[in-house]
């Protein structure tokens, strides 16, 4: 059974864009929460935050640790947490690591990467009731080298309209389709019932998602499915710059702020 946050979610299937970003904190999750459908404990916290190689290095609880931050930011908005690399290599150690997760964050579902490979353990965790969202495309727990948009050969562009199908079979409720060309994302969005959520997959999709870091210009990644809507890191620079003259010319503390 879903729960009334989830089948409101699938019920926007062709309908009002769902709204969904990323948070790895509670002063973060607490500004999406007000503006958002989903907030996705996303395993790009370790790349984006940690300065790791890829998202590969993330572990079970590094995620748990950021969700229970996030969790306490949000009061009305679905939050899903990435399940981390090799934490779901097969039915069993999904379903124990899935409990895990979701009893130590109470999140209203999770995010699993992969396609017609990982169908049988993803309906295992849906007919067990755990509401899951897949992700097609550009997967990069798998992925090696430099990302590239995914659907540039008639085979891969089959194998991942494939991979939609046996997931939406499976039982997900939504699917985030990553880096994919604009037909395909398209086709796919028509194709299956349920929700699709882009990033670099165009505006056909059901929603979207970026990673909020992104957004804000708070990293340095820029690729062209991003829209950057503000530049966090000058405004902090700046900042800390105000601050550091401030204290050399002992302009700070001033009467205000002290005792
Ligand atoms: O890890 C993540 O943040 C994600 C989204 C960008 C889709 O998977």
């Amino acid at each position: 059974m879903k729960n009334k946050k989830i089948r409101e979610i699938i019920k926007r299937k062709n309908k009002k864009p769902i709204v969904c970003l990323t948070a790895y904190s509670k002063s973060i999750a607490e500004i999406l929460d007000k503006h958002c459908d989903i907030v996705l404990v996303g395993d790009s916290l370790g790349t984006v935050l940690y300065g790791m190689k890829s998202t590969r290095e993330v572990t079970l609880d590094m995620i748990i640790n950021h969700a229970k931050s996030v969790k306490r930011g949000i009061s009305k908005s679905i939050m899903l947490i990435d399940m981390p690399y090799q934490t779901y290599r097969n039915k069993k150690e999904a379903y124990l690591n899935a409990k895990k997760i979701i009893k130590a964050t109470s999140c209203n579902g999770l995010k699993l990467e992969g396609g017609k490979k990982i169908a049988s353990t993803i309906k295992y965790l849906t007919k067990k009731g755990i509401p899951v969202m897949g992700h097609i495309g550009l997967l990069p727990q798998s992925e090696k080298g430099k990302f590239k948009f995914k659907g540039r050969s008639s085979v891969e562009r089959k194998k991942i309209i494939d991979d939609a199908k046996s997931l939406s079979a499976a039982g997900v409720f939504a699917i985030v389709i990553e880096c994919v060309e604009e037909k395909l994302a398209k086709i796919i969005s028509k194709t299956i019932s349920v929700p699709t959520i882009g990033i670099g997959a165009s505006k056909h999709c059901d929603g979207q998602i970026l990673v909020t870091d992104d957004l804000v210009g708070l990293s340095s990644f820029e690729p062209r499915f991003v829209r950057k809507y503000s530049d966090l890191k000058k405004i902090i620079n700046k900042s800390v710059l105000r601050f550091r003259n401030d204290v050399i010319k002992k302009k700070f503390p001033s009467r205000k702020n002290i005792y």
